[in-house]
């Protein structure tokens, strides 16, 4: 195809999106693709640029998950959107097969490790290939180094969420039918234990205990924020039962509870031996992902041990390499610190008015707004946020999150907070 006929064809492709209108855009949504996701509104949001995500009947909506703690730099941030255009210019491979060296990747790896103090990166595609990978290597280290005969056993926390392959998905609490039904059989070798329960921790350590999964605050089970000290302490007990511990930061991490990355708020003590990263590790640009951890344990894995097609593609490490540096030169650890305890404080005062506000839990800027339950349920609400200009996402049907972009400003902030005070004010209307 000669480059003209190319620039004629995507016009086409650009304007065939741009033309679909928001019922044909849903017709085919439903038709088309699976329904694993029921959907909170049926305007199709068409562009997006900081907090803001535009609908195509031309709404304007504050992103108040931004995607799931994806875009903690906001939607499109300009310097990762450079980068990419001068990576396309340039010809570099979108994609290698990784057993051929590639610069970007060289630079990525050099960057992620910088930044996170751990020697080795192991790239991957978006989150849950990060405990999947972490899971394997944790395994690989207790049959070749600890000397595990048996099953090496993984231990993870009731109410935990680290995504939904065949692996993880039985650590869903079992009431989470939806998430479990039908799955079955599991894979061997995993047991649940309390959160932020140490004493049930050590009680659930064996000789053939491999590691201890756990995510530093529970996003999707609720914005569960453990006592100061947990962390450290499963550190402690990992030293003590020669157990690995592996961190899923794929959502607490890159700036959202005001630290680089939550165990931190606990110092050089709670470094953990595995960590998992993803989502904004891409700046929302691409899916990107993988584990972090020194030389003495990722160096089990040789060539041949494990790998993906598209694990550290150039594209991708491109995309990675301009959303970290920006992490760094948007100073994102200090604006989620110094906003999130200002935001804290006018939840606090929007509860006072609310009778349905029945707890407030955080962190940085992670939000949990657990509801009453003698109302609308979180999705209902949701629902009526909406309306106000406001996108939140109910999890375990009561309790909404609240993980706005750490680069929304005060007055941005402001609008979002101001939407929860009116939906939220006054006394509960059924459902
Ligand atoms: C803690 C945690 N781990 C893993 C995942 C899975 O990430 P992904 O959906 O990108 O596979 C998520 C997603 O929300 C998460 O919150």
């Amino acid at each position: 195809m000669d480059h003209a006929a190319a620039r004629r064809e995507a016009r086409n492709l650009l304007q065939a999106a741009n033309q679909l209108g928001g019922d044909d855009a849903i017709a085919l949504l439903n038709q088309h693709v699976a329904r694993n996701y029921g959907l909170l509104l049926q305007d199709p949001i068409v562009a997006a640029q900081g907090p803001w995500l535009q609908t195509r009947s031309g709404r304007r909506l504050f992103d108040g998950v931004a995607a799931y703690s994806a875009a903690n730099l906001g939607h499109g941030h300009v310097l990762v959107k450079e980068t990419l255009k001068l990576f396309l210019d340039s010809n570099a491979p979108t994609v290698l097969g990784r057993f051929l060296p590639d610069p970007w990747l060289a630079l990525f790896g050099r960057k992620v490790t910088q930044m996170t103090g751990f020697d080795r990166f192991l790239p991957a595609n978006g989150g849950v290939e990060g405990p999947e990978a972490a899971i394997k290597l944790a395994r690989r280290w207790a049959h070749k180094v600890k000397g595990v005969r048996g099953t090496p056993e993984i231990l993870y926390a009731d109410h935990c969420f680290h995504g939904r392959t065949l692996t993880v998905t039985q650590m869903f609490d079992p009431d989470e039918k939806a998430a479990v039904e039908g799955f079955g059989p599991w894979p061997a070798g995993f047991r649940r234990v309390a959160y932020d329960d140490l004493a049930a921790m050590e009680a659930a350590i064996t000789p053939d205990t491999a590691a201890i999964l756990v995510e530093p605050i529970q996003g999707e089970g609720g914005v569960n924020v453990p006592k100061p000290g947990y962390l450290r302490g499963l550190k402690e007990l990992g030293r003590k039962h020669n157990v690995l511990v592996i961190l899923d930061e794929v959502q607490t991490g890159w700036a959202r509870t005001g630290e680089l990355f939550c165990w931190m708020h606990e110092g050089e003590p709670a470094r953990p031996d595995i960590l998992c990263i993803g989502k904004s590790v891409s700046g929302g640009f691409a899916p990107v992902g993988g584990i972090l951890a020194d030389a003495r344990l990722m160096d089990l894995l040789g060539p041949g041990s494990h790998g993906s097609t598209f694990g550290g593609c150039p594209i991708s490490s491109a995309i990675a390499v301009a959303a970290l540096t920006a992490i760094e030169q948007e100073k994102l650890v200090d604006q989620a610190r110094e906003k999130g305890p200002w935001v804290m404080e006018r939840l606090r005062q929007i509860a006072k008015d609310s009778p349905r506000i029945h707890q407030l839990r955080g962190k940085g800027l992670m939000f949990g707004i657990e509801l009453t339950r003698d109302g609308p349920d979180g999705h209902a609400v949701a629902e009526k946020l909406v309306e106000a200009g406001l996108i939140l996402k109910d999890t375990h049907r009561w309790i909404l999150r609240f993980t706005p972009p750490i680069v929304a400003s005060r007055e941005e902030l402001e609008f979002a907070l101001e939407a929860m005070a009116r939906v939220l004010a006054g006394a509960p209307t059924a459902s």
